[in-house]
């Protein structure tokens, strides 16, 4: 941490060693009272009472230096826990320009969180003081340098999504006001207390919302709902089977999937299970469990309509052999891959994706079965060549959110310096849902 966290530190351990974060008013009073008699003057506090503290004052004070001391006192009191709080709501309020960049490609220590100035909107943007954004798997391919196709250097600010209010327009920009809370899928800067966005991307989000709900669709519910409604087609009574269904993308998955009336399967390992069924699907432990052998047996022998993969070439050709004919596979990452690269390293991503289109054509070539690959599925290309689909899957997805038709897993939320901590839990697989970063309030 650099800047405002180096001086909130030192605040917190000044040598005084008076105020220090999660000390109670009784331990302050105390070293007050240790201070005092350094320095031969009267005790003011002892702590006694039920409340934590007591005072107790030597007979040698006067009731007025007495009272003036306990004012003095309570006043700083005040001052100190203002002063702390304001250091985290620099997150949380105040003007300071705070973001989490990446500083170089590598672990989750490559996140730091800086301090700088405040951007200003040119014409067309407008700058959103960010209320939610969130941690991804994505955001961690972005750190590592093995995300595909995007031209940027570190240091940067990852953070794929948010949900803000309008706090500065700039020239030219109509249809939009200050205070206006919208969401965006930001792809890089939203690990930020504020960001600057084209007006045009911004989508105007109710007030009633959930802050922390309405981020997850940006990212996670929109690329399993487009998957669901866009890649793949699909209708009631229809079988599927969704692999990492307990993950961010998964479970989002699993929740439209239900509600769209088929019949979903989900692999997950041993410890998520229970989380899986409790969407309505049929959990798989792919630790434990052939899950090619397991949907045959779910499904006579048949196989699922279509599978959601974004696991790893070898899971892929397995996936293939677990549809019906006619079927469909829908993949989406390369997901071991991803965990296992090196930070900085392209060739393991690169390389799993070469062995993906040496196995596409050996399936052309001697596969009969009837059965269909489609093009691999990536939202920001989806967007890119259908920007009205983007709108209008938000719009359906902000309305079954509204509706309370589906209930976003927030696992857990968090603040942007624990930015390093969230990265790590989802690399590790912890996570069950998404990973929410609350940056400001309302
Ligand atoms: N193409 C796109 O536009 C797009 C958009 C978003 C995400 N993605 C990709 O989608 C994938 C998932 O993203 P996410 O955000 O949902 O990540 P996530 O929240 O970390 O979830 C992934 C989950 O997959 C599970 N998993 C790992 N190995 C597995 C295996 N062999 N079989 C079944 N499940 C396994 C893990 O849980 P357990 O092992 O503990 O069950 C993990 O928690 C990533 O590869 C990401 O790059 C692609």
């Amino acid at each position: 941490m650099v800047d405002h966290f180096d001086r909130q530190q030192k605040w917190r351990e000044s040598e005084t060693g008076l105020y220090r974060q999660g000390q109670s008013p009784a331990k302050i009073l105390w070293h007050l009272d240790f201070l005092a008699r350094k320095r031969k003057t009267a005790p003011l506090y002892t702590n006694t009472s039920r409340l934590g503290f007591r005072m107790t004052f030597k007979p040698s004070l006067s009731p007025r230096p007495r009272l003036f001391l306990t004012a003095v006192f309570f006043a700083w009191y005040a001052a100190a826990q203002f002063a702390w709080a304001g250091g985290h709501a620099s997150i949380d309020g105040n003007d300071d320009f705070q973001q989490v960049v990446i500083t170089e490609y590598g672990g989750p220590d490559v996140l730091e969180l800086v301090t700088g100035e405040l951007p200003k909107p040119g014409p067309g943007e407008v700058r959103v003081r960010t209320l939610t954004t969130s941690a991804s798997f994505t955001d961690i391919m972005l750190r590592k340098g093995i995300y595909p196709g995007l031209d940027v250097e570190p240091p940067f600010a990852p953070g794929y999504d948010m949900v803000g209010v309008i706090d500065k327009l700039g020239e030219g920009v109509t249809g939009f006001e200050v205070g206006q809370k919208v969401a965006d899928m930001t792809i890089l800067g939203a690990y930020a207390t504020h960001i600057v966005r084209p007006a045009e991307l911004l989508t105007p989000i109710p007030d009633n919302l959930d802050d922390g709900e309405v981020v997850t669709l940006m990212l996670s519910y929109m690329t399993a709902y487009q998957m669901l409604e866009r890649a793949a087609d699909l209708e009631a009574g229809q079988s599927i089977l969704i692999h990492g269904a307990s993950g961010a993308v998964g479970s989002a998955m699993s929740q439209l999937a239900v509600l769209k009336g088929l019949k979903v399967f989900g692999t997950a390992s041993t410890a998520k299970q229970d989380f899986v069924a409790s969407m309505g699907v049929t959990p798989i432990d792919y630790k434990t469990e052939d899950f090619v052998a397991r949907i045959a047996e779910e499904t006579g022998g048949e196989g699922v309509d279509v599978v959601f993969d974004a696991i790893s070439v070898e899971n892929f050709k397995r996936s293939y052999s677990a549809l019906k004919p006619g079927g469909t596979l829908i993949i989406y990452g390369f997901y071991d891959a991803a965990v296992a690269a090196d930070g900085g390293s392209m060739t393991g991503v690169a390389f799993e994706f070469l062995k993906w289109q040496w196995q596409q054509l050996m399936w052309r070539l001697f596969d009969n079965e009837d059965r269909v690959v489609a093009p691999m599925y990536g939202i920001t290309t989806m967007r890119d060549e259908h920007p009205e689909w983007f709108r209008e899957d938000l719009q359906q997805l902000t309305a079954l959110l509204a509706e309370g038709r589906i209930s976003p897993r927030v696992w857990k939320t968090m603040s942007l310096d624990q930015a390093a901590e969230a990265h790590r839990m989802i690399e590790a697989g912890e996570v069950q849902g998404k990973i929410v970063f609350r940056v400001s309030g309302k």
